[in-house]
């Protein structure tokens, strides 16, 4: 492929990279333990959670893949005696709630691209990066996430992104405000099972909940119109009872195809 014919991401960062990570060696055997105990568990028991674990397991949370590292979730510990009340209402007092420990908002952030591209683009200006990250987030994110007044913005790249994608591949979304709730939500979902699945390496227990008053949440915790929850994830130690039956799957064949 001539240069000129190469794709952007391409362009911009295979060709340049020095960088060397090794790949450390893990335990299998201990990912699988984590993976297979971890169950939503619906009654907790009085153990109380170490305030390092859960700052530890929030901040692991973090380092999950998040799509062009724009980081676009945000976790609330409602610690407050008050607001946890409320919170655990507007869980609709499922048992899941009410015996937790500790209850983390796990909340999707469509609306910070920009404010985050701009506090990455501040952060470059410290550390010794290629020029090509800096270009990827002054050039290619504005493109891939602006969606412009009313959308506007979005309604032309569908059109446009219609008839290039006639000859090439191209990238479809997100080219509307819902799309971009949607590219906010994978990521933080992928957080939230970074955070459970931390939770069970330290010893804990956990249940994500959709089962809740999204609008009232939003209001207890102030946030803005556009922000969006994704769960909420009480944690604590399982009860004797607190898992409420063995766990099943389907047929592993209806959702795994090797194609
Ligand atoms: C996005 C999401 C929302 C969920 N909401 C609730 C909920 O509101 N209440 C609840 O008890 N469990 C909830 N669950 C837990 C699921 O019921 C549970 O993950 C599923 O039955 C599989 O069981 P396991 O997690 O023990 O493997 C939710 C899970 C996910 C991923």
């Amino acid at each position: 492929m001539s240069k000129s014919n190469e794709p952007i991401l391409n362009k911009l960062f295979k060709n340049s990279n020095t960088f060397i990570e090794e790949a450390i060696q893990t335990n299998r055997e201990e990912f699988i333990k984590v993976v297979e105990s971890r169950r939503s568990v619906r009654i907790f028991n009085d153990s109380k959670v170490d305030e390092q674990d859960m700052l530890k397991c929030l901040e692991l949370s973090l380092l999950s893949a998040n799509s062009s590292n724009l980081q676009s979730w945000e976790f609330y510990w409602v610690r407050d005696i008050d607001k946890k009340k409320q919170l655990i209402d507007y869980c609709l007092g499922q048992p899941a709630a009410t015996t937790a420990q500790e209850l983390v908002v796990c909340v999707a952030r469509p609306d910070n691209w920009k404010l985050n591209t701009n506090l990455m683009l501040n952060l470059f200006k410290e550390k010794e990066l290629p020029e090509a990250v800096s270009t990827y987030y002054k050039k290619i994110v504005p493109l891939a996430y602006n969606q412009g007044l009313f959308g506007l913005f979005g309604l032309l790249k569908k059109i446009s992104t219609f008839f290039i994608g006639l000859k090439r591949p191209i990238p479809r979304e997100p080219v509307s405000f819902n799309d971009m709730k949607i590219w906010a939500q994978k990521t933080t979902a992928l957080a939230c099972q970074t955070l459970m699945l931390g939770l069970r390496a330290f010893g804990y227990d956990s249940c994500p909940m959709e089962g809740i008053d999204s609008y009232k949440i939003k209001k207890l915790l102030k946030l803005p119109k556009k922000a969006q929850i994704c769960m909420v994830i009480s944690v604590g130690k399982r009860a004797k009872n607190g898992v409420y039956g063995k766990r099943f799957r389907l047929n592993k064949d209806r959702f795994i195809k090797i194609v």
